[in-house]
C-alpha cells in the first residue's frame, strides 16, 4: 500500500469516514468553496457519499477521481485535501485540484503536498503528464503551481457557465521528463 505518503509536516492518504465531520466543515466554509464545484451548503450526505464511492486502489483508474486528506503529522488534524483524477482518454495522465482549509493556507502546506505527490505520481506511478486546472481569478493557486514548477500552457476565455458567470480557465501542466529535470536541478543547487 502507497500510503500514507509523508512530508516533513503532513500526512497523505485516502480520505476515510473519520474526516467527514471536518471535510464538511471546510467545504461549508465559502471562501474556501468559492472556486470550486460545490457550494457553501456541502453536507453531511453528500460527503458520506463521496467517501463511500472512493476508489479502493492506490490510484483511480481512467475516468475517476482519488480524494486523499491531508493530515498535520503532530496533532493528526486534517488540514485539507488534494485529489487525483486519472484522465479518461490518454494514459498516464494526472490531474490534481487541492483544497486547504483557511486557517491553514499561506504557510507552504500546499506546495509541500503537491511536490510530494508530483514526485509519487512521476516516480512510483510513472506517469507521463500532471494538469491542474483553475479559476484566472484564483490567484493563490496560480502562485502554488507556478511554485512546484507547472507551465500555464492555456487560458480558456469565457469557456464555461459556473455559479452564474462565464469563467476564464487556466491550464497547467508538468511532463514527467521535466520534473526529472527541475529534481536533477535542484539536487544540484
Ligand atoms: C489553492 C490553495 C490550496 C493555495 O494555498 P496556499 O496556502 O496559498 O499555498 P501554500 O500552502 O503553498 O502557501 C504558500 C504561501 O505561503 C507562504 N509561506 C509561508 N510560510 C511558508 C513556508 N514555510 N513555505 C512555503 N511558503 C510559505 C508563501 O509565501 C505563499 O504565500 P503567497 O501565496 O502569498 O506568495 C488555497 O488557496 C486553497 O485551499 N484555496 C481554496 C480552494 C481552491 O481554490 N483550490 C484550488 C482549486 S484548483
Amino acid at each position: 500500500m502507497t500510503y500514507p505518503l509523508t512530508t516533513s509536516r503532513l500526512s497523505i492518504a485516502p480520505l476515510g469516514a473519520d474526516d467527514a465531520a471536518g471535510f464538511v466543515a471546510y467545504r461549508q466554509d465559502p471562501d474556501v468553496a468559492r472556486w470550486q464545484g460545490w457550494e457553501p451548503t456541502y453536507s453531511d450526505v453528500e460527503a458520506a457519499q463521496l467517501i463511500a464511492s472512493q476508489p479502493s486502489s492506490d490510484l483511480p483508474d481512467r475516468g475517476e477521481w482519488l480524494q486523499l486528506a491531508i493530515h498535520d503529522l503532530g496533532s493528526g488534524k486534517l488540514q485539507g485535501d488534494v485529489a487525483v483524477h486519472a484522465l479518461t482518454d490518454l494514459p498516464d495522465t494526472f490531474e490534481l485540484g487541492i483544497t486547504l482549509v483557511t486557517a491553514s493556507q499561506h504557510n507552504g502546506m500546499a506546495t509541500e503536498v503537491l511536490k510530494r505527490m508530483l514526485d509519487h505520481l512521476f516516480t512510483t506511478a510513472n506517469a507521463h503528464r500532471v494538469t491542474a486546472n483553475c479559476d484566472a481569478r484564483n490567484s493563490p493557486v496560480a502562485r502554488l503551481l507556478r511554485g512546484v514548477g507547472m507551465r500555464k500552457e492555456s487560458s480558456q476565455i469565457d469557456v464555461e457557465f459556473f455559479k452564474n458567470e462565464w469563467i476564464t480557465l487556466d491550464g497547467y501542466a508538468i511532463l514527467q521528463a521535466e520534473h526529472a529535470a527541475q529534481s536533477r536541478g535542484a539536487a544540484h543547487l
